[in-house]
């Protein structure tokens, strides 16, 4: 039923009740279907009366759709990177845009560690022998995998969730390396450029967001620099790594491996070349899946969501120029 005195707004996909009760009775919600990988065609009909809109990183913001949303006064994404979103386009709208930070931080560190620790020790592969009957014996050449112990982790992109990682993996006797805009002052964490990264680490974390900088970072040239026994693990974005040049490598054996949660397309189709390489771990963009995690994502979306519509400034708000 319409609900015309309060503010309505628009939420992407379809969320567990109980993760948005903050936003009960204080807006008129509609929502699109729990699998929408754009803007469900009710919601876009609605778009001229919106007031919030509320989405998911799967869907695009872009000019286009702000164009035909002339009432919103807030976006909020509930994901703490913000690449389907025109923020310039917004801000020159003064509309301010939300993410969700430091809540997914640990989550995120820990499926970089189960990705790497799976990768380096043949987890997959282990587990589907044994299933097939392949386990006959305590094999000495069996199922050989990596050191963590001693081994160079590089990690390219030292925010919060670069450090997480590195805490992580320090705790595991892991020497960490790492590229980034700014120093982290903890001992034994160098800061080294990309060139020295490439050519000296074992394992490689990415953990930068994309933009202009960062999209194609890992191509055909710097897979060429990376040593051919590297593990390539990816918890950031899929454009960050260019899939035809991983794909070639990992299939010349020019690097040992690559495990990754988010890849370019996403989904990746069925029958891809990357499904098929035995030493390519994927997993569907889980960083942040689990199930305290994505509750706070959604409780801090909420408060974004509910500050920009009562106009107080975000919690988090990726473009404060909008204040100024
Ligand atoms: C994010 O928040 O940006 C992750 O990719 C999904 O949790």
């Amino acid at each position: 039923m319409s609900q015309p005195s309060l503010p309505l707004v628009l939420m992407t996909h379809t969320l567990p009740a109980e993760w948005t009760m903050s936003l009960n009775g204080k807006i008129h919600l509609v929502c699109g279907p729990e699998d929408a990988t754009f803007l469900a065609p009710i919601l876009s009909d609605l778009l001229i009366e919106a007031e919030g809109l509320y989405c998911l990183l799967t869907v695009k913001v872009t000019e286009e759709l702000l164009q035909r949303a002339p009432r919103l006064r807030v976006v909020s994404n509930m994901a703490v990177g913000y690449d389907n979103i025109d923020v310039p386009a917004c801000t020159r709208r003064g509309i301010p845009v939300g993410n969700t930070p430091g809540v997914l931080t640990e989550a995120t560190a820990d499926l970089t560690l189960a990705l790497l620790l799976s990768a380096a020790r043949n987890l997959t592969q282990a587990n589907q022998d044994a299933r097939a009957g392949l386990w006959k014996t305590w094999s000495p050449t069996g199922w050989l995998g990596e050191d963590l112990h001693g081994a160079t982790l590089g990690i390219i992109g030292m925010g919060k969730i670069g450090q997480a990682v590195a805490q992580r993996a320090s705790v595991f006797g892991m020497q960490i390396i790492y590229t980034s805009l700014n120093e982290v002052q903890i001992p034994g964490w160098q800061r080294v450029d990309l060139t020295e990264l490439l050519a000296k680490s074992d394992f490689i974390s990415l953990h930068v967001p994309l933009d202009q900088q960062t999209r194609g970072l890992i191509n055909q040239a710097t897979l060429r620099q990376m040593k051919p026994s590297a593990i390539l693990i990816n918890t950031s974005r899929g454009s960050v790594v260019d899939t035809n040049a991983l794909a070639e490598a990992l299939q010349e054996g020019r690097i040992r491996g690559a495990a990754l949660d988010v890849t370019d397309p996403e989904p990746l189709p069925a029958g891809h070349v990357l499904y098929n390489l035995p030493n390519c771990l994927i997993v569907p963009h889980i960083g942040s899946a689990t199930r305290r995690t994505r509750r706070r994502m959604a409780e801090l979306a909420c408060a974004n969501l509910l500050a920009g519509l009562a106009g107080e400034r975000l919690p988090h708000c990726v473009n404060p120029q909008v204040y100024s």
